[in-house]
């Protein structure tokens, strides 16, 4: 699977590096980030990175999280005039502002979702679609249409949205979530299973069978490593084809957050 999510990586750098090039406009993204997750500072570095490449403007506000309240990060939002995103999880029960579709860089908000359900939305969330990549490279492009796929979990940020895509693109669609009977589920029927629902062990891979694809989302730490949502048990070698973390989906995502930046600034010059 690695070298599948390498060449996917290096096709869509080389995509963008060439958009940059012909755009004619400045790319500029605004991060939020407020006090200091430890996950959170390692995507945030990756996507600073990224822009950095590619010599593009990208410049992070770093809040500090006793004196930051829900009124500030509203006003940033009400200010913003390029895309923007509030790095998630935020502290203290603040919630990111619901930004308007044209500097939602991240897709979460409530036009750029209301755009998706319609299947009118110009992006789509950074991890739905890079594991709508993942999907087209290991299915082709052009099978999403009667592909069986399970999707664990129900975030507003991978499940919910990824579920939709999917039936847009006339998917056999069936969600899952922590409080489904997933012993009692028949895993074999599915082509693929995306889990993305932050519990390491939900799932594991002796539960897939040659030929399916399986999509695993989640980021968790155990015992100091970084494992994703499906345990892998030693000396078992799952005969799936089983997305790895880290270097998997995690990997792909930034590159569509500069893809989605770019999105909203050709739409804004439109
Ligand atoms: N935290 C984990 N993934 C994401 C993401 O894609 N966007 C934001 N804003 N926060 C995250």
């Amino acid at each position: 699977m690695k070298s599948v999510i390498n060449t996917i990586y290096e096709a869509k750098l080389a995509e963008l590096k060439e958009k940059v090039t012909t755009l004619g406009t400045p790319v500029r993204l605004t991060i939020v980030t407020v006090g200091d997750d430890p996950a959170s500072k390692v995507y945030v570095r990756n996507k600073i990175r990224l822009f950095d490449e590619l010599g593009l403007e990208c410049n992070h506000l770093t809040l500090d999280e006793a004196g930051t309240t829900q009124t500030d990060l509203d006003t940033l939002a009400d200010n913003a005039d390029h895309p923007i995103l509030f790095q998630l999880p935020l502290p203290n029960g603040l919630v990111a502002p619901d930004l308007p579709a044209a500097i939602d860089v991240d897709g979460f908000g409530s036009e750029t979702l209301g755009q998706l359900v319609l299947g009118q939305n110009a992006i789509l969330p950074c991890t739905v679609q890079a594991t709508i990549d993942i999907i087209s490279a290991h299915c082709g492009e052009f099978n999403f249409a009667g592909l069986k796929v399970a999707v664990v979990g129900r975030s507003n940020i991978v499940g919910k949205p990824l579920a939709i895509e999917l039936i847009n693109r006339q998917s056999t669609v069936s969600s899952f979530n922590s409080r489904s009977d997933l012993a009692a589920v028949s895993w074999a029927q599915f082509d693929v299973i995306v889990v993305a629902t932050g519990s390491h062990g939900i799932l594991d891979n002796s539960q897939f069978i040659e030929g399916q694809l399986i999509i695993d989302v989640g980021i968790n730490r155990v015992d100091g490593k970084l494992v994703g949502d499906i345990k892998h048990h030693d000396g078992i070698l799952s005969p799936a084809a089983i997305t790895p973390v880290p270097g998997g989906v995690g990997r792909l995502t930034c590159l569509h957050v500069l893809g989605n930046a770019i999105k909203l600034v050709e739409s804004s010059t439109k």
